[in-house]
């Protein structure tokens, strides 16, 4: 039986960047995968949609499957889904490492959450922007990961919303220390270092990584700006609309 255990270990690497292989090319993601893991990559974000709480469909079991074949990285699985009850024990049989559903659609998580950890699985919970911190609260203790959409679900490539910080940082401060805060939409090398400033330890990013032409430079790249203290505060006007692109 595996182990949920390997998500604590992640605690001492944090920054973390997940490539999210939406932004992939479908057609070759053999090469993808070896890209991303010559960049040193150590988790790869796989959406699952469901075209019915997202308007999208993407990526399902079979996929997660064949990628379970090619390679070791762990296989972190978010469930944009209206029944992910039904689909754990196929993704945790396809061999997801970690396996995150959405509180929107399981309000009282506490019983899946235990479920997916008891397969050996990390299990995670996710928030849409607007969803309150207080609907997360009570059940960030059966997480393993607690990951904030910083977009509307259901596309790659969409621009950040910093409001989801606050949300952020209300949840580092009631989440257990070895809980990872995770965040998915919008990470780039404009936007990273204000999400590790607001305690995000893994950071999902689609066209952020995948846009370079270098996968290595580019996984560097975040990793050093979501590490960086910050010279001085920014607001978050500041960092969203006016700053250059390739800010370094
Ligand atoms: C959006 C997905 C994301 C998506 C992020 O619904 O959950 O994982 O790939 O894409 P970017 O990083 O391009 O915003
Ligand atoms: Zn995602």
């Amino acid at each position: 039986m595996k182990s949920a255990d390997w998500v604590r270990s992640l605690v001492g690497e944090t920054p973390v960047i997940l490539p999210s292989l939406l932004a992939a090319d479908f057609a070759n993601l053999v090469s993808e995968v070896r890209r991303l893991e010559a960049a040193g990559a150590k988790v790869l974000h796989i959406d699952v949609m469901d075209g019915h709480f997202v308007p999208n469909i993407s990526i399902g079991v079979p996929v997660v499957e064949s990628l379970r074949k090619i390679t070791n990285l762990k296989l972190d699985v978010h469930l944009m889904i209206t029944n992910p009850e039904k689909f754990i024990v196929p993704f945790q049989k396809a061999g997801a490492d970690s396996i995150l559903f959405h509180v929107e659609v399981v309000p009282e998580p506490r019983d899946l959450l235990r479920k997916i950890r008891d397969l050996g699985v990390a299990p995670g919970l996710v928030s849409n922007p607007t969803t309150p911190v207080e609907k997360l609260l009570p059940w960030v203790d059966d997480a393993d990961i607690i990951l904030t959409m910083s977009v509307q679900p259901g596309f790659g490539g969409q621009k950040l919303n910093p409001e989801v910080f606050d949300k952020i940082r209300t949840l580092r401060k009631h989440i257990r220390p070895d809980t990872l805060l995770s965040i998915d939409g919008g990470v780039n090398e404009k936007t990273i270092a204000a999400c590790a400033q607001a305690g995000v330890q893994l950071f999902v990013a689609g066209t952020g990584v995948f846009d370079a032409d270098d996968y290595t430079q580019r996984m560097a790249d975040l990793k050093k700006l979501a590490t960086r203290e910050p010279h001085h505060q920014h607001s978050d006007d500041v960092l969203f609309n006016t700053l250059p692109a390739g800010i370094s």
